[in-house]
């Protein structure tokens, strides 16, 4: 099972748009945005830095960095055209935020010039992370940070109980569009082997009680058993169906807890 993440031009058009919507839902979500700002309240760039957003889809988080260090030039990088295009579509008017198409092992940027990196929810959708923290850690200036904030999908849930078709979807969405669901284990000795230190690891738990916030669950793990022919459209259909009803009803439970780990590039 491949996960879509890893090659999203290679998805059908239909895929590609519910990927780019979910993760606009979720960069503007009031549950995610917590998990967001309690990194970007640990990071005070300088004047004139340059902060790289790696793997930066629609460029919902990357739009929230480029506002809230109106300082500093913000770069994302994106390997889908088609997500890159539709982040510059969405970038509005801002003067310090940029997109490129690339791959976050190996980026057009000169080593040691930049102040920030960030792979927000990148390293569980890569077959091998290390390569991406080793590049992000030559473009890092001595002393520059790295933000790594990413799932911890091994304890995804959407369930309420036993059996439950949307506590399934929670794990199929998990089996078929994530990578490394325990990728939050390994981060520390990611950024270690990179020659980076540890400054701060910590965790923050998503909690989605209403809104759309956990659709893409349900609408990925359906597409992906329909085209698969373990399920017809009637029962996705039902199961998105059943997951605004609840929205509605206001008896969601979705959970996903979230790491942020913080490292720094030695001087010297
Ligand atoms: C779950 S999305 C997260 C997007 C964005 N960071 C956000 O949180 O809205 C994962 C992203 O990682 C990107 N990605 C996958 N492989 C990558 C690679 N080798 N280098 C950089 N980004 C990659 C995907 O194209 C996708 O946009």
């Amino acid at each position: 099972m491949s996960d879509p993440f890893a090659d999203v031009d290679a998805s059908s058009p239909d895929l590609i748009g519910i990927i780019a919507t979910a993760l606009e839902v979720r960069a503007a979500d009031p549950d995610m945005l917590p998990v967001i700002d309690a990194y970007l309240d640990r990071l005070d760039p300088p004047d004139g830095s340059l902060i790289v957003d790696i793997g930066c889809g629609t460029g919902g988080v990357t739009r929230r960095i480029a506002d809230r260090f109106g300082q500093a030039l913000v770069i994302g990088v994106e390997p889908s055209i088609a997500l890159t295009d539709k982040a510059r579509a969405l970038a509005g008017d801002r003067a310090n935020l940029e997109f490129r198409v690339g791959d976050g092992a190996a980026l057009d940027l000169a080593d040691d010039s930049a102040d920030i990196a960030i792979l927000h929810t990148v390293l569980s959708h890569v077959a091998d992370p290390a390569p991406l923290v080793a590049e992000a850690a030559r473009l890092l200036r001595p002393s520059g940070t790295l933000v790594v904030c990413d799932a911890d999908f091994s304890k995804a849930a959407l369930g309420l109980g036993p059996g439950d078709p949307l506590g399934a979807c929670a794990q199929a969405f998990v089996a078929g569009s994530v990578t490394d669901a325990w990728l939050a284990g390994k981060l520390k000795p990611l950024a270690r082997a990179a020659g980076l230190a540890v400054d701060h690891f910590g965790t923050a738990n998503r909690v989605v009680t209403d809104g759309m916030g956990n659709l893409v669950w349900v609408r990925m793990a359906s597409a992906r058993l329909v085209d698969e022919g373990v399920i017809g459209q009637s029962l996705a259909d039902a199961l998105e169906a059943e997951y605004l009803r609840r929205a509605e009803a206001g008896t969601l439970y979705g959970f996903l807890p979230f790491v942020t780990m913080i490292a720094t590039k030695p001087v010297g």
